[in-house]
This record gives C-alpha cells, structure tokens and sequence, in this order.
C-alpha cells in the first residue's frame, strides 16, 4: 500500500471550497429485480479529479450511464452545476457540459481522423443553416478540431482513416471527439483500455493536460491503479453497485474495507 500516494494521505478528504459542479445524491438503479447501483451519493468540486475505481462488475460503469443519461434512474439525483439534470437526456447533459468516452473504442471507422473531430465540433456549434452563417460555423469546426487534435497529439494523423490507427492513437482521438465539444465535466471509462504499455504514458499526460492545463473537472475508471492514482485527487471505490469509500489515494489504498473489496489483486 506504499508508493507515490503515500505522501498525499495528509490532505483534505473533502472536495475544495466552492459550488460542487457534480452533486449524486442516493443514486439508484434497478433492473428487472437486480439493483445495478445502490444509493451513491458524492460531490465534485470544478476542476477536481477524482478516479472510480472497483472490481469488475461493481458497478462504474452503470454509474457513468447513469451519470450521462444512458441508464433510468430508479431513484436519487444528478445536479450539474446547480441544475437537475436526473431526467435529462443524454443530448441535454451533453449540452449543459457533460461528456464521456465509452469502456469500448466507438469511433468512424471510415472517417478520418480530422472528420471524426469535426463532426463532434460541428454538432456542438449547432446553429442556423443560414449559407453564410454555416461557411463560418464550418471554418470554426475546422479550427476547433485542428485545436484538439493537437491537444491530444494527434494532429499528423489528421488525413488518416480512424480505422487504421493503433489502439492507443483510436483512444486519442476519442480523446479528441469529447475535447471538441467542450465539456467541464469528462467521464473517462477506462481510457487505457486495450492501449499498449508504451502508449499509457503519452495517453496519461494527455489526460493529465486536459484536467490540469485546462482545468476540466475529471472523473475516470480505470484499472491501471498506478496512473489513476498518480492523477486523482480523490478515489470513488464501487463495490456492488455501492460506494465503498471516497477519500485520498492514500487514506483509500490503505482503507481494510477497500483491500478486502479487492482481496489484494488490484491494489
Ligand atoms: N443495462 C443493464 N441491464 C442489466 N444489468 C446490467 C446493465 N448494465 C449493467 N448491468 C449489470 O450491472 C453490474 C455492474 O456492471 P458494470 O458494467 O457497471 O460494472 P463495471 O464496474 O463497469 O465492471 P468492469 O470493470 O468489468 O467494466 C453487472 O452485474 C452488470 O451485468
Ligand atoms: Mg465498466
């Protein structure tokens, strides 16, 4: 239980003064008799980091459905920046400012790289299709897309079908999608799903940018613990659709009830 988060185990375990841009309050999901994710209640402050960590099938991302509108809330609710947002599509908490990748790689094949961007900034810009008005909303898309691509590292991939690229290189561009409609709040599920060692660390400054150059509030499941617990600022631990513990990395990793959770595998 030792490492890099020891030296952060002193620090405050609640969120930093100021309006929580995320409120969960008693979340719940039942589906068909099977509670998916039972009463979660936490707070996020803006410009937080904070991981959702938890064995497989805890529960982390039914939370995030739930978060981003893909699952029914059974009971609880979202509050993003002050607004309730429990019954809010998907599409609406996008537009309030909430975004997300997906566990598994969901990007246009048979795009390149640059479309795939552009298409994100395109949908967020929205706007009338007046003629003159859609050249300059088209010449924006352009720029924002470029911007995030570069951002994510991407750029001399721009002309490159997204299916051609390596795991990692996809996961950057998913990266990029979600920059281009600029979210506060990103729900990152497992980011480094599939990536190969050698891309991790490209792929954790990247992410690392987006939350501490840009100041976006972070949320992110992911189980390569040495990265998530290098970035977090707090750890969210699931365990059968429950919330086990919110704190430090190190108040977390050193938590009984946390190693038990985990019988000593993942931590
Ligand atoms: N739409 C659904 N309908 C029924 N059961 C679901 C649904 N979505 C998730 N579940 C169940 O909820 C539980 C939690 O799944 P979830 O995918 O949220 O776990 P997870 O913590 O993300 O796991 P992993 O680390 O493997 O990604 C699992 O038992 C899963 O089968
Ligand atoms: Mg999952």
């Amino acid at each position: 239980m030792s490492g890099p988060v020891g030296s952060r185990a002193a620090a405050p375990t609640a969120p930093p003064p100021g309006a929580p841009v995320l409120q969960v309050a008693g979340l719940t999901c039942a589906i068909g008799g099977a509670v998916i994710v039972s009463d979660v209640g936490f707070d996020v402050a803006p410009g937080e980091f904070v991981a959702v960590i938890g064995p497989n099938g805890a529960g982390k991302t039914s939370l995030f459905n739930l978060l981003s509108g893909l699952l029914p809330v059974t009971s609880g609710s979202v509050t993003l920046d002050g607004a309730d947002i429990t019954s809010a599509s998907p599409a609406a908490r996008a537009r309030r400012g909430l975004g997300r990748t997906f566990q598994a790689s969901s990007v246009f094949a048979g795009l390149t790289v640059e479309e795939n961007v552009r298409l994100a900034a395109q949908a967020r810009l929205g706007g009338s299709l007046r003629p003159w008005q859609l050249v300059r909303r088209t010449d924006r898309a352009y720029e924002v897309a470029g911007r995030a691509l570069e951002r994510v590292r991407l750029g001399h991939r721009a002309t490159a079908l997204a299916g051609s690229l390596s795991h990692g290189d996809k996961r950057k561009l998913e990266l990029a999608i979600l920059l281009a409609t600029d979210p506060a709040v990103v729900l990152l599920d497992e980011p480094m799903a599939g990536v190969s060692i050698e891309d991790v660390g490209g792929l954790t400054e990247v992410i690392a940018g987006v939350h501490r150059e840009e100041g976006r509030t972070v949320l992110m499941v992911e189980h390569h613990m040495d990265v998530l617990l290098g970035l977090a600022d707090r750890v969210a631990v699931m365990h059968h659709g429950s919330l086990l513990a919110l704190d430090t990395p190190g108040r977390v990793t050193a938590d009984p009830a946390v190693q038990e959770a985990y019988l000593g595998d993942a931590l």
